[in-house]
């Protein structure tokens, strides 16, 4: 039995480099099976309880699709309307009924706190899949899972590495949790580029000096990349603006394209962008003449998304061991 079997996963606060290395262990042993070569009907019988009450398309399908790969079944909750929140009930009552009829619960929410504020009526584990501004662990998982991969085609670790993170630094939940996991690391380089309004914020920045790497804080794109391993790029969260005016003064301020890239970047600098990118003329923050770049990690991100999240599904319903067990013809 792991630290997992049971729990809650709602920040990345709780996992250490062992739970890390753990979930990516078991992600890695769901590679045949995302990819169809074989069968698994180990979450055969369970349900997942699927509650996106915020727009969502990857974490939601991935969750979906890697409980379905399990063998188990989805029963999907989309937005607010559909949902008796919107009659005033509270996220506690909301748990405390519709966790009887799941095994599992994945969640968004767009107030900061809100899953963990569900997982306390709840009776099975809970995983938090974004809240508000605040957190969105299994996206950091598979934003670190996918850089651990993208480096060590090149012979390096995490370790040691530099990284540029760009753009609404204060909305974006995936750069948050990404750089709390990254401070369990040693010797790593920050480049965090934001409009100074949209800074990372002062308790992200506190936890990755307590950890001893160092910090560059710039408002300027170009000449900041050329020693970036890692450029990690985000789109300006409008959602969490208090007026679309306010948003559109950031829009598009930072633009990475072919030109831009080759000029500044090393060869073989890694882009990541957690999507969605928002490809209207006023932002484009990843310009698609990199699309076929061999360097465009972001669909492999969202590859290893599907992994990630069968990794928790198994692992919070304590039949990661299982899998060959319950193999069934493809
Ligand atoms: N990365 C991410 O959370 O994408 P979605 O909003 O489409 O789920």
């Amino acid at each position: 039995m792991t630290q997992f079997e049971g729990s809650h996963i709602l920040s990345v606060n709780q996992l250490d480099l062992d739970a890390i290395n753990t979930i990516f262990n078991v992600a890695h042993k769901m590679t045949p099976y995302a990819l169809r070569e074989k069968r698994t009907k180990v979450l055969d019988g369970a349900i997942l309880g699927n509650l996106f009450f915020e727009p969502s398309t990857r974490t939601r399908v991935s969750f979906g699709c890697a409980f379905n790969l399990l063998g188990g079944a989805v029963r999907e909750t989309v937005g607010m309307g559909a949902s008796s929140l919107s009659k005033g009930e509270s996220l506690y009552d909301t748990a405390r009924v519709l966790s009887t009829y799941s095994d599992v619960i994945a969640m968004r929410h767009p107030d900061a706190y809100s899953v963990e504020e569900f997982s306390k009526g709840s009776r099975v584990p809970v995983i938090n899949g974004g809240d508000g501004s605040n957190e969105h662990p299994t996206q950091a998982l598979l934003d670190l899972f996918t850089i651990q991969k993208e480096l060590a085609h090149a012979g390096r670790d995490i370790s040691g590495m530099h990284i540029a993170l760009v753009g609404d630094l204060k909305y974006g939940r995936t750069v948050h949790s990404l750089s709390r996991l990254l401070c369990m690391y040693k010797d790593i380089q920050f480049t965090l580029i934001s409009p100074s309004e949209l800074a990372m914020p002062d308790y992200v920045i506190a936890d990755i000096e307590k950890a001893g790497h160092k910090i560059t804080i710039t408002e300027q794109l170009e000449g900041n990349l050329n020693q970036a391993d890692i450029l990690y790029l985000t789109r300006i969260q409008e959602e969490r603006f208090p007026s679309q005016e306010e948003a559109n003064k950031y829009r598009g301020k930072f633009r990475l394209n072919h030109a831009i890239y080759t000029q500044h970047c090393k060869s073989n600098t890694v882009i990541m962008h957690p999507l969605p990118r928002d490809s209207r003329e006023a932002a484009n923050e990843l310009d698609n003449d990199l699309n076929s770049h061999p360097s465009l990690a972001i669909f492999r991100q969202a590859d290893n998304g599907l992994l990630i999240r069968m990794a928790l599904f198994a692992l919070t319903l304590g039949v990661e061991n299982q899998l060959e067990k319950y193999e069934c013809p493809v």
